[in-house]
């Protein structure tokens, strides 16, 4: 039922970990199933994200897709990791069952939420963000997948 590549970022994820004085930390939960996923972002004066970091604890498929976000936004602009939904994160792991869309959600609001803990730090807006919601499970049923 999982593509070969997310087992492998399940048994193998990259960026496990946490960063010490992150410029961002966003950690969100949904209540349904009670997976957490917090993520830290390292971003430079340029609002380059030089390292990112997870640490999850959920189901195998919010493990894969926490491991190809991080692997998303590395190297990336703040505009730029943005973009990285979690329709993005699903095709780079060559799809998800769909009871397990939920899971990529989490690492697509996990980045939000870093992002918008950095802005904050930092006293400045980031055009395109919104607030995230800290469990995913509240805003589920509206989206669309
Ligand atoms: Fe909830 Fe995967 S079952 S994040």
């Amino acid at each position: 039922m999982y593509t070969e590549k997310v087992m492998d970022h399940f048994t193998n994820p990259r960026n496990v970990g946490e960063i010490e004085n992150a410029s961002g930390v966003g950690t969100v939960g949904n209540a349904k199933c009670g997976d957490i996923m917090r993520i830290y972002l390292d971003i430079d004066d340029s609002g380059v994200i030089k390292d990112v970091k997870f640490k999850t604890f959920g189901c195998g498929a919010a493990v894969a897709t926490s491991s190809m976000a991080t692997e998303l936004v590395k190297g990336k602009t703040v505009n730029e990791a943005l973009q990285v939904t979690n329709k993005a994160v699903m095709e780079a792991l060559d799809g998800l069952p769909p009871v397990k869309v939920h899971c990529s959600l989490l690492a697509e609001e996990a980045i939000h939420a870093a992002l918008w803990d950095y802005a904050e730090k930092k006293g400045i807006k980031i055009e395109g963000l919104e607030k995230p919601k800290s469990d995913i499970h509240e805003g589920e049923e509206s989206e669309e997948y």
